[in-house]
């Protein structure tokens, strides 16, 4: 059997320009890889040299720039699919990332929902996987229940299947909760909702970046994800949808690239995944997105989930030994995301103190005001880590928290 090496920390910040640079004149600190991870030399040389040397417009010239401009964002989809695990190419669409992934499902398959209709989604879904289906629900009078958690702060599986019935016809959920760092059951939450008739799509925003997409597994009809928070290029994503669905799909906007033959009477539309992809596509962000997932495979999928397993033990571990501090949600089996508050100290002005000492993390509601409502508060901090974590950052980070809790005279 091959061993596995694990991953040299040191070795891969080496790939990260931007882990180099100082802030307020100390060592950058990264701990925001949730909301955006940074970018290996991989990604920006992948980008630069397609701007440099092969750039045109794509499926349309018979140059030669086009060919090799279609090459290079066709191979890119191709790569995007053998990391999800996808049965071919044409069954990922290229998006604006999770977002744009999760308004098009929505839309288009959307149009088919009525009155009576039901989406079922959980407390725990970012705002991506809520308002698109708020929308719909508004346009189709179609109706959302959502599941509720456990008292640890898991998914309550048992409430979700009570909620699931005839009716449903989508259950959308998360993959990882990027506020509780919990690990939904995807795959047994596919099985509820295909028992009863229903889709499911997967929020796999929070997922991907730590290798862990795997669509066949996890048994959904649809799974997004967005480049820029594993070490791809903002302004791309993809979204992975079962050639069936995605066939039988109306397009989501119209416009180039998408038709087969426009006529003033009416147009017919190109096939999957072009159907989704009107005008012209995000190429250098595509070979960007290609590159980061070269570069996740090279380093190696499972030495980074163990890293990361490491550094978030290593974290929880070292966050414990702080009075006052709380995590929220469970305290193991986290992804790399660690949200918390400290003694009476609001998160905002926790994340302005360490940003001051280079640490930067994050405050805020995390684009899950209904799961902050849920739990009971209005914001907390999160420091989030990825293959280039550190533990000597995370021992920075701790001693930044001893400051802040000094400034504010310790806590009662
Ligand atoms: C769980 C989850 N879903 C969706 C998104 C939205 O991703 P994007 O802004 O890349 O579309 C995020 C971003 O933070 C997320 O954490």
């Amino acid at each position: 059997m091959k061993t596995l090496a694990a991953l040299d920390v040191e070795t891969v910040r080496a790939d990260f320009p931007i882990l180099g640079r100082t802030v307020h004149g100390r060592p950058l600190v990264y701990l925001d890889s949730a909301a955006s991870s940074q970018k290996p030399r991989a990604v920006i040389d992948a980008i630069t040299d397609y701007l440099s040397t092969h750039h045109a417009n794509v499926h349309r010239g018979a140059h030669e720039l086009s060919v090799e401009a279609t090459d290079a964002y066709e191979d890119a989809r191709a790569k995007v699919a053998r990391f999800a695990g996808a049965g071919s190419p044409e069954e990922i669409v290229f998006t604006r990332g999770t977002t744009e992934a999760i308004n098009l499902v929505a839309y288009a398959w959307g149009q088919s929902l009525a009155a009576g209709d039901e989406i079922v989604l959980t407390v725990m879904e970012h705002h991506s996987n809520l308002v698109p289906w708020q929308l719909l629900a508004g346009r189709t009078g179609a109706r959302i229940k959502y599941a509720t958690l456990t008292p640890e702060g898991r998914l309550d599986l048992d409430h979700l299947a009570s909620l699931i019935g005839s009716a449903t016809k989508l259950v959308g959920v998360t993959h990882v909760s990027n506020t509780l760092g919990v690990m939904n059951p995807v795959a047994e939450i596919a099985a509820l909702a295909h028992e009863a008739g229903a889709l499911c799509l997967v929020d796999g925003a929070q997922a991907a970046p730590h290798g862990a997409v795997d669509v066949q597994a996890a048994g959904c009809d649809f799974y997004a994800f967005s480049a820029h928070k594993m070490c791809g290029p903002t302004g791309i994503g993809a979204l992975w949808g079962r050639l069936e669905e995605l066939d039988a799909m109306p397009p989501f906007q119209g416009g180039g690239e998408m038709i087969s033959e426009v006529r003033l009477e009416g147009s017919t539309w190109a096939p999957v995944p072009h159907k989704f992809e009107a005008g012209t596509p995000a190429i250098a962000e595509a070979v960007g997105f290609g590159a980061a997932v070269d570069y996740l495979e090279e380093v190696g999928l499972d030495a980074i989930r163990a890293h990361e397993a490491d550094i978030t033990r290593y974290a929880l571990g070292r966050l414990a030994e702080l009075d006052g501090l709380r995590i929220v949600g469970p305290t193991e089996d986290r992804p790399g995301v660690v949200s918390f508050t400290y003694g009476d100290i609001h998160p905002h002005d926790l994340a302005t103190i360490l940003d001051r000492r280079g640490v930067a993390i994050r405050a805020g509601h995390h684009c899950n005001q209904p799961l902050m409502d849920y739990l009971g508060v209005d914001a907390t901090a999160r420091a989030s880590f990825y293959l280039y974590t550190s533990r000597a950052e995370i021992d920075t980070l701790i001693q930044a928290l001893l400051v802040a809790r000094d400034l504010f005279g310790g806590f009662a």
